[in-house]
């Protein structure tokens, strides 16, 4: 895995693959960590030292001490989540010096975002069954609003006072209407926001650099780069179950816009999928186990959101949808993390197809709708009850997990290139 010089490390299936962990032990490898999209809904864990660190903003790799780290172009900046970030991973943020690069075109969420998140959850979930999305109220969709309505503010804004009062002023003649009219709640004032922003302009402004140019400079000098991307494929917003997913793109190619790399420099992709699935939030998630079962995965998997807290909803494995993330995202190999969590279970069950509307079919749908009426088609494999978390080689693994893992590789169509086996850095088996 460790010899391409630009990898890009995507989450394969709804988020919460154990991307971060993945990331950390990979980035043992690289000079240059990149995340290139979504925001501070995203919570990547990473157990290092015995000491557990959740990231939503900062690359996973900045528990490195030598790692430059950037938040790219693609990405919504709550400013006050990465103060909060950089200050809790170290006590003088001067320390981190130049380590970090806040892009300078990367969008600001500002709170009128996270408040008009909420309020539109709100009313879609009035409308009934199928509008609500179950979003993570970060204020990520209503900041790509922004962005691609061209009246966002962004990073570069921050430290230039005229340019952040006219364009906050341009933002809060159309958001307070809304919130006042439509919502029926209190505007916001010009003068404290305007205050705020400069703060974090403040904080923001040692940090706020061309990321572009630096990620050309590394690449040119020959040093490693690893992208990171957050939540995972099947929340993208083209080729996730839309309308259920983010509003940004967390495919392979998300990287290139949001994280200003040519595809031609792409030497190799990485997708985390976990040995089962989960699902937080809205919408159709064919191997769901809503009973017992469902409910050991989440309690031996600890499947509760780090950003929302939020049980996650969990289920089998599927490889009709990881299959489709193969391809989607041009996988080269699939790190497969928490396998361990599978161990002691009674039976195993994998979704190898899906009936829809009585027809087979081995392809993952392009619509919701159809996904929602899918039932799954399972094969069952023989369960293993060994602790597998000392295991370092697969040669250590029960033979059952040896199968199970092959066979993920042949109905997926891509090599297994590491196996996590438990959430510390040193719970893994690499191969590749
Ligand atoms: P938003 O990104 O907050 O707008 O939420 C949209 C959908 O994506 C919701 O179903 C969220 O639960 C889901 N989502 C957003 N970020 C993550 C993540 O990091 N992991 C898993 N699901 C996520």
């Amino acid at each position: 895995m460790e010899d391409a010089q630009v990898q890009v490390l995507i989450g394969a299936q709804w988020g919460d693959e154990g991307k971060g962990r993945v990331v950390d032990v990979l980035a043992e490898d690289a000079q240059v960590v990149v995340r290139y999209q979504g925001g501070a809904n995203a919570g990547h864990t990473v157990v290092a030292g015995g000491k557990k660190y959740v990231f939503h903003l900062l690359p996973s790799g900045m528990l490195y001490p030598n790692r430059l780290c950037i938040i790219g172009n693609g990405l919504v900046v709550d400013p006050e989540k990465l103060r909060e970030e950089i200050t809790g991973l170290d006590p003088s943020p001067e320390s981190i010096g130049t380590r970090l690069v806040v892009s300078g075109s990367a969008h600001i969420v500002m709170p009128y975002h996270k408040k008009l998140d909420v309020l539109a959850e709100a009313r879609r979930s009035r409308h009934g069954e199928g509008f609500a999305i179950g979003t993570t109220g970060r204020g990520i969709g209503p900041c790509y609003v922004d962005k691609y309505n061209r009246i966002g503010i962004r990073a570069e804004d921050l430290v230039l006072p005229d340019v952040l009062a006219g364009k906050l002023r341009l933002n809060l003649e159309e958001k307070n209407p809304i919130l006042e009219k439509i919502y029926g709640e209190a505007p916001f004032e010009f003068e404290k926001l305007y205050e705020d922003a400069l703060e974090w302009g403040r904080f923001i402004a040692p940090y706020v650099g061309d990321s572009m140019s630096e990620i050309d400079a590394a690449f040119t000098s020959g040093k490693k780069i690893l992208f990171e991307g957050a939540q995972g494929t099947l929340l993208d917003v083209d080729h996730g179950t839309y309308p259920f997913v983010t509003s940004s793109s967390c495919v392979t190619g998300g990287c290139c816009t949001g994280g200003a790399i040519s595809p031609g420099r792409i030497g190799r992709v990485i997708g985390v999928a976990k040995a089962y699935c989960t699902r937080v939030g809205e919408g159709p998630f064919p191997t769901e186990l809503k009973d017992s079962t469902g409910d050991l995965l989440r309690k031996n998997g600890a499947e509760f959101g780090v950003t929302t807290g939020r049980p996650r909803r969990c289920g089998w494995l599927d490889v009709v949808a990881l299959g489709y993330s193969v391809k989607v995202n041009g996988l080269d190999s699939i790190a497969l993390t928490k396998l361990d969590v599978l161990s002691g279970f009674d039976e195993l069950r994998v979704c190898v197809a899906y009936d829809i509307d009585g027809k087979r079919r081995d392809a993952f749908p392009g619509s919701a709708a159809a996904l929602g009426r899918v039932t799954p088609v399972y094969r069952s494999f023989k369960p293993w009850s060994e602790d597998i978390s000392g295991c370092r080689r697969v040669s250590d693994l029960p033979e059952a997990a040896r199968d199970y893992v092959a066979f993920i590789e042949e109905s997926a169509s891509a090599k297994v290139g590491l196996i996590g086996v438990g959430p510390g850095r040193e719970d893994t088996i690499r191969i590749l």
